[in-house]
């Protein structure tokens, strides 16, 4: 079985995050976003696999090169503009094959993985396994309509969804989905849609099997969605403390420092937090629950509290920072104390703020 991971895309609705850079290497608990999706099919058993890049491909190919690193053999594969999912499948085409491969929207985590999903399809042998979780808010996903167990209807964003079943981007398909793609015409928002491919399959009587998840699913499409997967993955952090922390100050909960880093006297990090390599935090310095700060960071006053501050970023300021989303090389100093006291930001790369 091949594994295909899609990283294309404009990533739109994280701009200015996604103006200089892929948005699959956005980090979640400083880990880029796509390597949760790796690492997934990778454990998986899945050892051969197809990297989609689209116009935006900025560091991917510098992180993953050939595989060899992360024990997987790696292919890439130019989209160009994206055109849909379902288009992102059919240029793979040659690559995948006459073999069955999972497709892995690179944007989305899973809290565990996909194995179940591979066994699944491995011993029930269907023509297709999609991934479904159950959500709140089934009018802004991508829903099913389920009998005994097997699919019957897709319909993208219902008005008056018939499940609280949404489809999660992970799908295993057989290569008769190529030409179920190829019957299909764009939508309205002119990209190839693969529930339009996956309905044809429906239509032409395969059985397409639906697996619901166990644990979160997490599609990390939006800013809030990014703080969100960062919230879930930091709930399972390690604590370890590889840097310095300083009399005076005090670790709660669980909290990851990382090599070379200070954290200076009088500051209060309450986990789980995760800090990188050669951070300096402090002096006075409280960081709270549910925050990712990269390497080489500088935080010096302040309070920051859920939200994920990038590599290089320097921020020296009195006010309260949360639901913050700050890039790399970013400097945000604050010019005087005058209230709102808090704020929440979404700054891109190489930004300058005066607070
Ligand atoms: P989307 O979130 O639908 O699209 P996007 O990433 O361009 O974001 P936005 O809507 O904010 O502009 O994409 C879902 C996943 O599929 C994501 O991992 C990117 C990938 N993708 C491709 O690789 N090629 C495509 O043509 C499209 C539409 C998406």
């Amino acid at each position: 079985m091949k594994g295909l991971l899609l990283a294309g895309g404009h990533g739109t609705r994280l701009r200015p995050l996604t103006y200089t850079g892929n948005k699959h290497m956005l980090p979640i608990a400083n880990k880029p976003i796509i390597l949760y999706g790796l690492e997934h099919l990778r454990n998986s058993g899945i050892r051969d696999i197809g990297i989609i890049l689209g116009p935006i491909k900025e560091g991917v190919k510098e992180l993953i090169g050939d595989g060899s690193e992360f024990g997987v053999k790696v292919t890439y594969i130019e989209q160009g503009e994206p055109k849909g999912i379902a288009h992102a499948v059919s240029i793979s085409k040659d690559f995948v094959g006459d073999e069955p491969f999972v497709t892995y929207l690179g944007d989305n985590l899973l809290k565990d993985g996909i194995d179940s999903l591979v066994e699944d399809f491995e011993k029930n042998k269907p023509e297709t396994v999609i991934a479904l979780s159950k959500v709140k808010n089934p009018q802004r996903f991508g829903v099913v309509e389920l009998r005994d167990g097997e699919v019957i209807k897709l319909v993208e964003k219902p008005k008056e969804p018939k499940s609280d079943l949404a489809l999660v981007g992970v799908y295993l398909f057989k290569p008769s989905i190529f030409d179920a793609i190829d019957k299909i015409k764009p939508s309205w928002r002119n990209e190839l849609e693969i529930t339009d491919a996956i309905q044809k399959l429906v239509d032409s009587g395969y059985k397409i099997h639906a697996h619901i998840v166990s644990g979160w699913w997490k599609d990390t499409g939006r800013p809030e969605d990014l703080l969100e997967a960062n919230r879930l993955v930091l709930t399972d952090l390690e604590p370890l403390n590889l840097g310095e922390v300083e009399e005076g100050s005090v670790i709660q909960g669980d909290v990851q420092i990382g090599r070379g880093t200070i954290i200076h006297s009088g500051c209060c990090i309450r986990g789980p937090v995760v800090i990188g390599e050669n951070c300096e935090i402090g002096p006075k310095t409280y960081i709270g629950p549910y925050t990712s700060i990269g390497n080489s960071v500088m935080i010096r006053g302040g309070e920051i509290e859920y939200s994920i501050v990038m590599s290089e970023t320097k921020i020296i300021c009195e006010k309260r920072i949360t639901d913050s989303l700050i890039s790399r090389n970013v400097t945000i100093v604050s010019a005087d104390d005058s209230i709102p006291k808090s704020q929440k930001l979404i700054v891109g790369d190489r930004s300058s703020l005066s607070l």
